[in-house]
């Protein structure tokens, strides 16, 4: 106690040298906490009988007047209230990523001493439109991204900060032009960020007037007309980004942009070549003009870029020799996509000096010859797709890229047509393989026995070669396969019982890792996880006989089956109404027998249903599921009746037409049920019809 009370008089005296937050400044921060409607706990511990400069999230100058206010990620709810605009000495305030709502106070855009504001991640509203300009504001930095703001972007209120530097708009719901006097009103801008926005209207060529800017990004609106000139104007840009608007015009003058790091132009309409200058670009990492109508051939000058990273020039017109360019001098290139251009010539060598590169997509286009010896150099390649090309011999490059010792997707369809399937038990290695594609080539033989390997295995497109023998047993030894398609081959023999073992099918565990760079399945479909494919066991146009084993209904997490053009016979089994998360069942073209089993009515998620073209009888079921599809799904069954079928079965005229009347109620709740599983039917449509494999 003795020694306690000298140290407690001295801990009171320098507390009372310390002024405390102003009274005026404590208020202004309470009522700010009392107007929200949920105050992640702020309430407890902004205590008015202490010091707001001690309270959490409330940081102070020397003067104890308070200068940031920080409470991003706290969930906040409710609006915010002007009376922060009274904290007259604030310089920061971030309020990012909390469920805020209501309108930003014009309070706080209009305040005399705030420089740094960050409201983005919020679900704030309303416009910003009506500010006046005449009082000049200290504002440097502005991000309101992410939120829920609307109307044309008012350029009066930029007009007042004239110290902006950086403003970042992405993700809200801004319309109209983009204003072209953006930089009378800012010439300090530095980064302007307006993606994910409705902008229409051109790219104004007053913009070449911010010669501040490092960083333009307006991706992802409606922009149209040419890349102006201007845009050529601003050399100290680092980071030019338009994807995804229809913007035309061409590169010529990109190579003014000497600091340019990133260019990003994908998804527009962007023509004419790359011009020889890219090679000025020496600091680009960036290159995106995937999705444009550019062509004639790449410049070999691009190997004076020697810093890329990224190079994807994804569905275009490029054409000429590949080996034009000499990728050896860009060591740290990862991603090279090239997936429908028109190139043509042998895979240059020189890809392989990239001992970086972890995905190689060179499919849709004209590339011929062997595969080198030298692509097993790419240590950390994980994805490669080489589909539809004119390649050849497949067992030469199925033992050079068993040494791709990280390979997880491997996709090398539509090559080496009409050669052997290679089965070489000293094909191994594959052991991170989880995609592997290699369909539509001709290949005849038997199923690959080296397959049984690849025990990480969770795709396998195998459909339309000339494979012939029987699906083997040791299918089921592969635990993560869930997505077969061996379609349009010749395997003969019976279904094998092993197949219902299949550990993904029975459970519903999904495959976890995301692809390098997404896949194609059409032009327009993309995937960038296996885990978002759907599990699908796909046997079809093969010469299968015997029955449908009843153990199918082990299979509950399939979402196609299609065992259609066989020679399968025997009954459908009952157990197929347990594949509750059936949406494509094709059992048509067999020769199959009996009753339609009516449990068949509990796939209510079925959108595809074919049996056609079998030795079915009896009648068709008049209600539930099965009655909503169409004629064609039964045709080819004379021995089946039913009242979409010109045969009826027997019923007498009254009960037939009360039966219509039934039907005609569940086709409108069909249409209603179809609309909620209209885009799954779509994309299965396009799975099962489309086979175009990237
Ligand atoms: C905080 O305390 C002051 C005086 O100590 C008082 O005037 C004021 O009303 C209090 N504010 C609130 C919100 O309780
Ligand atoms: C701001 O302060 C003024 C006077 O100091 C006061 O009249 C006003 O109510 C305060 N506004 C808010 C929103 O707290
Ligand atoms: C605001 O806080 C978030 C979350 O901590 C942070 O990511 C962001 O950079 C901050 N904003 C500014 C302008 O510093
Ligand atoms: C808002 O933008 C500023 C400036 O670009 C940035 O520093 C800040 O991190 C951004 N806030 C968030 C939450 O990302
Ligand atoms: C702008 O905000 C978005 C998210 O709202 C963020 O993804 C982006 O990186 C930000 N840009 C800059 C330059 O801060
Ligand atoms: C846009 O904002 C929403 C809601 O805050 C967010 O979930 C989404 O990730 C943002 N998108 C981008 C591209 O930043
Ligand atoms: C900007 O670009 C235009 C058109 O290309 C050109 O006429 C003008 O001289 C340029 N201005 C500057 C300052 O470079
Ligand atoms: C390859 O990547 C590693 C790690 O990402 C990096 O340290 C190395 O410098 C890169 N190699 C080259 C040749 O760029
Ligand atoms: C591909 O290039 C060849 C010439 O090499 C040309 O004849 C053909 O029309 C081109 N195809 C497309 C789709 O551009
Ligand atoms: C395929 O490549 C191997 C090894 O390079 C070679 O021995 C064989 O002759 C080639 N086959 C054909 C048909 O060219
Ligand atoms: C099925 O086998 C028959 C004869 O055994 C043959 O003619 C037919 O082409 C085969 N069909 C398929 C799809 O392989
Ligand atoms: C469907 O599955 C349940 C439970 O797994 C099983 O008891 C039942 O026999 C199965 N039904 C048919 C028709 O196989």
């Amino acid at each position: 106690m003795g020694l306690f009370g000298p140290a407690l008089v001295a801990l009171l005296f320098f507390a009372s040298l310390a002024i405390p937050c102003t009274e005026q400044e404590k208020s202004s921060l309470l009522q700010f906490v009392s107007e929200l409607s949920q105050d992640g706990a702020l309430g407890s511990s902004w205590d008015n009988a202490t010091d707001c400069c001690k309270w959490e999230g409330i940081s102070c100058s020397s003067e104890n007047t308070v200068t940031d206010v920080f409470l991003a990620c706290r969930n906040l709810e409710g609006h915010i209230s002007p009376s922060l605009g009274n904290l007259t000495s604030l310089l920061r305030l971030n309020l990012s990523h909390n469920l805020l709502s209501g309108g930003l106070p014009l309070e706080l855009v209009f305040s005399k001493s705030i420089i740094v504001l960050d409201i983005s991640f919020n679900l704030l509203h309303g416009d910003l439109q009506g500010l006046p300009s005449s009082t000049l504001q200290p504002m440097q930095v502005l991000n309101i991204s992410s939120n829920l703001f609307t109307g044309r972007f008012p350029s009066t209120s930029w007009e007042a900060m004239k110290g902006l530097v950086v403003l970042n708009a992405s993700n809200n719901s801004f319309t109209g032009q983009i204003p072209t006097t953006f930089c009378v009103s800012m010439p300090s801008i530095s980064v302007l960020e307006l993606s994910y926005n409705q902008f229409s209207g051109g790219i104004p060529p007053g913009l070449g007037n911010c010669s501040m800017l490092t960083s333009l990004d307006a991706g992802s609106n409606n922009l149209s007309g040419n890349l102006p000139d201007e845009l050529f104007n601003l050399t100290l840009l680092e980071h030019l980004s338009f994807p995804h608007n229809q913007l035309e015009g061409s590169l010529r003058g990109i190579s003014k942009l000497t600091h340019l790091v990133t260019l990003d132009l994908g998804g527009n309409r962007i023509s004419g070549n790359i011009p020889n200058s890219i090679g000025d670009l020496k600091r680009l990492e960036e290159l995106h003009l995937d999705g444009n109508s550019m062509s004639w051939e790449l410049p070999s000058t691009l190997g004076s870029c020697t810093n890329l990273r990224t190079i994807n020039l994804r569905r275009n017109m490029f054409s000429g020799e590949l080996t034009r360019v000499d990728f050896s001098t860009m060591p740290n290139l990862k991603t090279l996509d090239l997936v429908w251009n028109n190139l043509t010539g042998t895979i240059p060598e020189s890809i392989y000096s990239c001992s970086n590169l972890t995905a190689l997509r060179l499919s849709g286009n004209r590339f011929h010859g062997q595969l080198s010896e030298r692509i097993s150099n790419l240590k950390s390649l994980s994805f490669l797709s080489l589909v539809g090309n004119s390649l050849t011999n497949i067992t030469s490059a199925l033992q050079i890229l068993r040494s791709c010792r990280n390979l997880a997707t491997l996709l090398i369809g539509r090559n080496f047509m009409h050669e052997a399937m290679p089965e070489d038990d000293r094909i191994d290695g594959f052991k991170n393989l989880q995609v592997f594609s290699i369909s539509r080539c001709s290949l005849y033989g038997k199923m690959p026995p080296w397959l049984l390997k690849l025990t990480n295995l969770e795709m396998l497109f195998l459909y339309s070669n000339q494979l012939t023998g029987p699906i083997p047993e040791w299918m089921s030894n592969l635990n993560f396969l869930f997505y077969i398609d061996i379609t349009n081959n010749s395997f003969t023999g019976e279904i094998p019982a092993a197949l219902m073992e299949m550990p993904m099918l029975k459970t519903d565990k999904v495959a976890p890792k995301a692809f390098e760079i997404p896949i194609y399945l059409t032009q327009s479909l993309q995937y960038s996880k296996p885990g978002s494919f759907p599990k699908v066991l796909n046997l079809g146009a093969n010469n299968l006989t015997g029955v449908i084993p009843k153990e199918i209904g082990q299979l509950k997490e399939l979402l196609s089956l299609n065992l259609s053009f066989n020679k399968l016979s025997g009954e459908i089994p009952q157990s197929i109404c347990n594949l509750t998360n059936l949406e494509v069942l094709d059992l048509s073209s067999n020769k199959l027998t009996g009753v339609i089993p009516t449990t068949l009515n509990n796939l209510h998620f079925l959108s595809e249903f074919n049996i056609s073209n079998n030795d079915l009888e009896g009648p068709i079921p008049t209600m539930g599921q099965l009655s909503t599809f169409p004629n064609s799904s039964f045709d080819g069954n004379p021995k089946l009746c039913g009242p979409m079928l010109a045969h009826y079965c027997g019923s007498s005229e009254k009960k037939f037409s009360t039966e219509v009347a039934k039907k005609m109620d569940e086709r409108v709740i069909f249409v209603i049920a179809f609309g909620a599983f209209f885009c799954v039917g779509v994309l299965y449509d396009q799975i099962v019809l489309s086979r175009f494999f990237g």
